[in-house]
């Protein structure tokens, strides 16, 4: 299988219409917005991500730590597990949340999932160590049997500017994704699948991108019973295979004030019938847990699809997106994930905001903001300290107003 990385190689393409409704009727007020952002939902739920279920059974939140003086006395470090229950399963799940101390209450925060658990943010030695299958990530060879150690603490800390964020006066909450469903291939019977009945019958049942949505919403749940945390002004972001989840999260769930997808790529913010980079073919045949089985329809048969990423981002409507890429994670495709923010924007328009203020690509580090934002910076596929100084500054416009 050759991998498209050249322009002149993409395919050419007609983009499904997210202003038109799939009996063709033409969308033309916000009110016919609502009927037809149900429609595309459905659509993503059916095809793509799996339908998600809402709260289950029972759910309870324990407060397990809290630290008034932590960093040097700049935050308060809460740790926070929510116990989910259903089906005779039980899972537990673990939130990391620092406030700052300076900044007045209640605070704004974004929240994202981590990939290798909570005490790889940050080298703060007062984070629980996660308790869940952990991958063998690093190298280092502290990882055993997939269990957690002390080895890899901090070991992520380049890609969450912790203390930055606190300066700027905003709260920062995580989560282990593993806590939710570990990321490997097992029918569906670790994680918060099996707090619910599977039925698969119509190949929509949710897989592991859904879990992690899911898993993000119940975190909205929590951050509404903390008086400290401002629930209206939660952002949510994510990078890579997490933030294509943290997009579905907030395209699904409008209590999320603000979007971010970190090099979302494929199946993320990244126009799948471009084929430039990753696939559809490829990530089902790689990752077969991620995405519903219906998905597995579109491999190699991506002008099939009902819908494409441009109109996930549309969900999130009227609400402000950030989309950003680097310029050499060409598996994500940037440009590809420029253009869905670009189709996106009719939608945005539609709705009384600005959309996307550019009609061509941004050169190098050249942020642009309207509702809809957009950079393309230079370096790996990653989350750096650049990436976030946009993200606050995206949230200083729009949650400070
Ligand atoms: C793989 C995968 C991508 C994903 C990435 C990540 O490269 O193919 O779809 O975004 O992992 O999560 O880092």
């Amino acid at each position: 299988m050759t991998i498209i990385y050249d322009e002149a190689e993409v395919p050419s393409y007609v983009l499904p219409d997210p202003l038109l409704f799939a009996d063709g009727t033409p969308v033309t007020t916000s009110e016919a917005w609502a009927a037809r952002r149900a429609e595309i939902l459905a659509l993503f739920e059916h095809h793509v991500y799996g339908v998600l279920p809402g709260r289950p059974e029972r759910m309870a939140f324990e407060s397990t730590s809290i630290d008034v003086q932590a960093l040097s006395g700049v935050a308060t470090r809460k740790e926070v597990t929510v116990h989910l229950a259903g089906n005779g399963n039980t899972v537990a799940m673990n939130i990391l949340i620092y406030l700052p101390n300076a900044h007045p209450r209640p605070i704004p925060i974004f929240v994202g999932l981590n990939f290798m658990g909570n005490h790889t943010i940050h080298a703060d030695p007062g984070i629980a160590l996660p308790t869940s299958w952990v991958p063998a990530f690093f190298p280092s060879g502290g990882i055993q049997n997939h269990r957690a150690t002390d080895a890899e603490r901090g070991l992520a800390a380049s890609r969450w500017a912790v203390e930055r964020i606190l300066e700027r006066g905003y709260g920062l909450a995580t989560i282990y994704c593993g806590d939710i469903d570990p990321d490997f291939d097992d029918g569906f019977q670790n994680g918060v699948h099996a707090l619910f009945p599977r039925d698969d019958s119509a190949g929509d049942a949710w897989a592991t991108l859904g879990a992690w949505a899911w898993g993000l919403q119940r975190a909205m749940d929590y951050f509404e019973t903390d008086d400290d945390i401002d629930a209206a002004r939660v952002a949510v972001l994510g990078h890579s295979r997490l933030g294509k989840a943290a997009v579905w999260a907030g395209a699904s769930d409008p209590r999320f004030a603000l979007v971010i997808s970190n090099n979302s790529g494929c199946g993320g913010a990244a126009l799948s019938r471009r084929r430039y980079g990753e696939t559809v073919g490829i990530i089902n045949s790689k990752f077969p847990h991620w995405f519903c089985t219906n998905f597995k329809r579109y491999n190699d048969n991506e002008d099939a699809l009902p819908v494409d990423q441009h109109m996930l981002l549309s969900l999130v409507a009227p609400r402000p997106l950030y989309v950003a890429s680097a310029v050499e994670d060409r598996w994500s495709d940037p440009r590809g994930e420029f253009l869905s923010a670009l189709h996106a924007s009719p939608v945005y328009r539609l709705l009384g905001t600005a959309g996307l203020p550019v009609a061509q690509m941004p050169d190098l580090e050249q942020p642009v903001m309207g509702a809809l934002a957009y950079h393309i910076r230079t370096g790996k596929h990653d989350v750096t300290a650049y990436d976030w100084e946009q993200y606050l500054n995206f949230a200083d416009l729009h949650l400070r107003s």
